[in-house]
């Protein structure tokens, strides 16, 4: 492959993810593959615009396939958002005779990317990085597998406790906006209710299907609940409020926050990493830029990042019919 290109960068921005490890690691293999130099940026755009870069090469990659977190850190930067602060950065990758970047993180650091490639014409392209699974464009984002094994693990055991006491749980998971890490999650634990926010369940059909459950024999229940749902306020009123109206059941909130975002990858996650850190790198050096790498019916595909920032990842109504017959 022959290409201007000789020195690109990699950096994580946003929210950790498993597999951002892995993704860094095949960013910097596939440069090595080709000849060309790859540097590590520290702490996403704000890395970038204090010039803390770090070259990295094949072997300095050893050893992160399976590591959780990011070992370039990561961050959400305010100042890249302004243009002073989008010069700063790119003054700083000119200065290093970096020729292009990969940016794996989620939406909001694809709209950086984006509008620095308007700026300065400098090629972008970008690795989706989140365990939400909220990016358009692809059926999985990296991190996304390993955090609902993680909550699903986590939700076994709390039907340990649950049902030694015949308690009903709230178990609030992750998910800013959208409900795919609820409803798998509850899928797979057995929950008796999703709540997500896609779709509104309402109270009282929850109190109805509460109520059912009892009625039907089941000593346990589990609901989950994805952060964004806007059924109650937050998931301690939803508790308030099934204690007002439902006095049969003694009810406990669990929130599994940050811990969803660790631990080590899944092997599904470490392969899709590499393939998209293959195929980011390929894309640059054949001229692609403004592009974000997905997966699709498992294949490897690429959607204009103007694209996956304004799209919206769709809820599988599948999944929703499959837990309301599950939870009969
Ligand atoms: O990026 C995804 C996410 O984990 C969301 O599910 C969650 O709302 C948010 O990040 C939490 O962000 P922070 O780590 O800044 O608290």
């Amino acid at each position: 492959m022959s290409s201007k290109i000789k020195k690109i960068a990699v950096l994580t921005s946003g929210g950790d993810a498993p597999g951002m490890n892995a993704a860094i690691r095949a960013v910097a293999r596939s440069c090595a593959y080709y000849n060309i130099e790859c540097v590590g940026v520290y702490r996403g755009y704000e890395g970038m615009m204090e010039g803390d870069f770090i070259s990295l090469n094949a072997r300095s990659v050893k050893g992160i396939i399976n590591k959780g977190g990011t070992i370039l850190k990561s961050a959400r930067s305010k100042e890249f958002r302004t243009k002073e602060g989008r010069k700063k950065a790119h003054t700083n990758l000119v200065k290093e005779g970096i020729d292009a970047f990969v940016v794996i993180g989620g939406d909001g650091s694809f709209t950086g990317a984006l509008l620095f490639n308007k700026e300065f014409n400098f090629p972008v392209m970008g690795i989706p990085g989140t365990i939400d699974n909220d990016i358009f464009g692809t059926s999985h984002t990296l991190g996304y597998d390993t955090a609902l094994n993680t909550a699903v693990d986590v939700i076994d055991k709390i039907r340990d406790t649950a049902s030694s006491h015949n308690r009903l749980f709230f178990v609030e998971v992750m998910g800013r906006d959208v409900g795919h890490i609820a409803l798998n999650v509850g899928i797979g634990a057995g929950a008796e209710e999703i709540l997500i926010p896609e779709e509104d369940l309402g109270l009282d059909r929850l109190l109805e299907s509460l109520r059912r459950s009892k009625k039907s024999g089941k000593t346990s229940s589990i609901v989950v609940v994805a952060e964004g749902d806007k059924i109650g306020k937050n998931v301690f009123e939803l508790k308030d409020y099934i204690d007002e109206n439902l006095e049969e059941y003694e009810t406990r909130v669990s929130v599994l926050g940050h811990m969803q975002r660790g631990g080590s990858p899944s092997c599904f996650d470490r392969v899709l990493a590499s393939r998209m850190g293959v195929k980011a790198v390929e894309c640059i050096l054949e001229g692609t830029s403004n592009y974000m790498v997905g997966l699709m019916s498992d294949k490897i595909v690429i959607t204009p990042l103007k694209e996956a920032i304004k799209g919206k990842s769709k809820i599988n109504n599948e999944l929703i019919r499959v837990s309301d017959i599950m939870s009969v």
